[in-house]
C-alpha cells in the first residue's frame, strides 16, 4: 500500500468513527440508543449481526438471574430472549477492551439462532462497562480482527456509557412506577378497610336493636310476666333469650373491633378496687366453671388499685379467666393473683389446661384467629376475644402476653399501668 493510499484508509477510518461517535448517547430510550448506533456500525463496517445482551435489565433492581437480549440485528433471527447469567456467552469476557472468538463459538450461534451459516466468519465481543455484552458478527471472515477491534474499541465504550444512562433511566421510571402502583394499592386498601369498618358499625347497630327487643320479651315471658308457663315452654324460652344474649355479645364484640379499628375508643377511666373486679368477675363465670367442676381462685391484696375504664376492664379479664375455664379440662384449675410492680399492676391468669404452642401463641391475639377451626369444634366463640383484649389493653397504656406449653397449661400476664397517661 502507497503513502497516499495508506492516508486515504486512515481519513476514511476516523470520519467512520467519527461519525459513529456522533450517533452515541442521543437517546435515554434504550431501542432508539442501540438503533442509531449500531445501525450505522453494521452499515459503515460490514457487520453482519449484531446483539446487546444486558445482564439484568433493571440495573440490578429485581437481582434477575437471566440476562436479556435487549437489542438484536436482524430481529427476526431471534429465537430466545433470556438465558442464564451463568450462560458460556458470559465468560471469558474482559473487564475492558474486546474478545475474539471464533464464530463456532458465538451467542447467535443455534440454538439461539434457527441460520445455519452462523459458524463461519469472525466475531468479536466486547464488554459494555459491567452490565452486559455487545456481540459483533461477521460472516465473511476479517483478514485482521484484532485491528478492527482495536478501531472500534473507543467508540464501543462511548455507546456502552450511553447505554447505561438508558439503562438507568429505564429503571428509575420502572421504580416511580412500581412506587405509584404500591402508593394506590395502599389507598385502595384504606378505604375499603374504612367501607369495611363503616359497614361493620352500621350493621352491627341495625341488628342489636331487633335483639335487644328478642331478649327483652322472652326475659319477660320468663319472669311470668304474661301468665305461667309450663316446662317445655320455659325451657323453649330459655333457649331464645341464651342464644339472643349469646350473639348480641358477638356483635358488641364486633362493634368494638370496628371502633378500634376506626380509632373511634374512647375510655372513661375511674380508679378501680382489682380485687373487687377480679371478684365479680369471678360470680359471673360461676356458672361455667361450676358446669365443668374448674375451681377458680383469686389471690389479690386488698389495696391494689388502678385507674381503668371499668366496663373495658371487665371485658379483658372475662375473656383472658373466660378463655382459663374455657380451655381446661374437667375438674381443672384456674389461678388468678395480681400485684403491683413497679407503677404497673400485673394479673396473671393461670390455667392447667389443653396449652398452646409457641408457634400458635403468634397467631392467637389476631382478629378471629382460633386454634381449633374444625367444623365439628369443642369450644364456642368467635376468636376476637384475644384481638379485642390486646386493643383494649394498648389503649389503657398495658401490654399482654402469653407463656404455655401444650398439654401442660397457659400463664396468660396483664400489665396495666396504675395511673394510665
Ligand atoms: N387459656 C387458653 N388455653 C388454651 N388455648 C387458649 C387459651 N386462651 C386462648 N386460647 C386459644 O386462642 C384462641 C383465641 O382466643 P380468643 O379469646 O381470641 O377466642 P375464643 O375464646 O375462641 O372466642 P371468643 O373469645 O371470641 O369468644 C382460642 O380459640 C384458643 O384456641
Ligand atoms: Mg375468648
Amino acid at each position: 500500500m502507497d503513502q497516499n493510499t495508506e492516508y486515504a484508509e486512515i481519513f476514511n477510518q476516523v470520519s467512520v468513527l467519527y461519525e459513529l461517535s456522533l450517533s452515541t448517547g442521543n437517546s435515554l430510550d434504550v431501542q432508539e440508543n442501540c438503533d442509531r448506533f449500531l445501525k450505522k456500525l453494521m452499515s459503515r463496517k460490514r457487520v453482519t449481526y449484531v446483539s446487546v445482551w444486558i445482564k439484568d435489565e433493571y440495573m440490578y433492581l429485581r437481582d434477575e438471574d437471566t440476562a436479556s437480549l435487549v437489542y438484536a440485528n436482524p430481529e427476526y433471527y431471534i429465537t430466545q430472549r433470556k438465558i442464564a447469567k451463568t450462560h458460556p456467552l458470559f465468560s471469558d469476557i474482559p473487564s475492558k477492551g474486546y474478545l475474539v472468538r471464533d464464530a463456532g463459538d458465538c451467542a447467535l450461534n443455534p440454538p439461539l439462532l434457527k441460520a445455519g451459516d452462523l459458524k463461519k466468519g469472525t466475531c468479536i465481543v466486547y464488554p459494555l462497562n459491567c452490565f452486559g455484552i455487545l456481540e459483533l458478527h461477521w460472516l465473511n471472515e476479517l483478514k485482521d480482527p484484532v485491528n478492527v477491534a482495536n478501531q472500534l474499541d473507543e467508540v464501543i465504550s462511548k455507546f456502552a456509557f450511553s447505554l447505561e444512562a438508558s439503562l438507568l433511566h429505564k429503571r428509575a421510571l420502572w421504580e416511580a412506577e412500581e412506587k405509584n402502583k404500591a402508593y394506590e394499592a395502599r389507598m385502595n386498601a384504606e378505604s375499603m378497610n374504612r367501607a369495611k369498618n363503616e359497614f361493620l358499625a352500621t350493621m352491627s347497630h341495625e341488628l342489636r336493636t331487633p335483639l335487644n327487643s328478642i331478649i327483652g320479651f322472652s326475659d319477660a315471658l320468663l319472669e311470668g310476666l304474661s301468665g305461667e308457663l309450663n316446662n317445655k315452654q320455659i325451657r323453649y324460652i330459655g333457649n331464645i333469650s341464651k342464644s339472643g344474649k349469646h350473639l348480641l355479645s358477638i356483635i358488641n364484640d364486633i362493634l368494638d373491633l370496628s371502633k378500634i379499628e376506626a380509632d373511634e375508643m374512647t375510655l372513661n377511666c375511674v380508679q378501680l378496687s382489682v380485687m373487687a373486679m377480679l371478684e365479680d368477675i369471678a360470680m359471673t363465670l360461676k356458672p361455667i366453671s361450676s358446669k365443668k367442676n374448674v375451681s377458680v381462685t383469686i389471690s389479690c391484696a386488698n389495696d391494689t388499685f388502678l385507674e381503668a375504664d371499668p366496663d373495658k376492664l371487665k371485658q379483658i379479664l372475662l375473656n383472658l379467666i373466660g378463655n382459663a375455664v374455657k380451655f381446661s379440662h374437667e375438674g381443672g384449675t384456674v389461678d388468678v393473683s395480681s400485684y403491683e410492680d413497679d407503677g404497673m399492676v400485673r394479673v396473671l391468669i393461670n390455667d392447667n389446661g389443653i396449652g398452646i404452642s409457641a408457634a400458635d401463641q403468634q397467631e392467637i391475639f389476631k382478629p378471629f384467629k382460633q386454634l381449633d377451626s374444625s367444623l365439628d369444634r369443642r369450644y364456642g366463640g368467635t376468636g376476637l376475644g384475644l384481638y379485642l383484649v390486646k386493643k383494649l389493653t394498648e389503649i389503657h397504656g398495658g401490654a399482654v402476653s402469653v407463656k404455655s406449653e401444650v398439654g401442660k397449661g397457659s400463664t396468660f400476664t396483664l400489665s396495666l399501668p396504675v395511673n394510665p397517661a
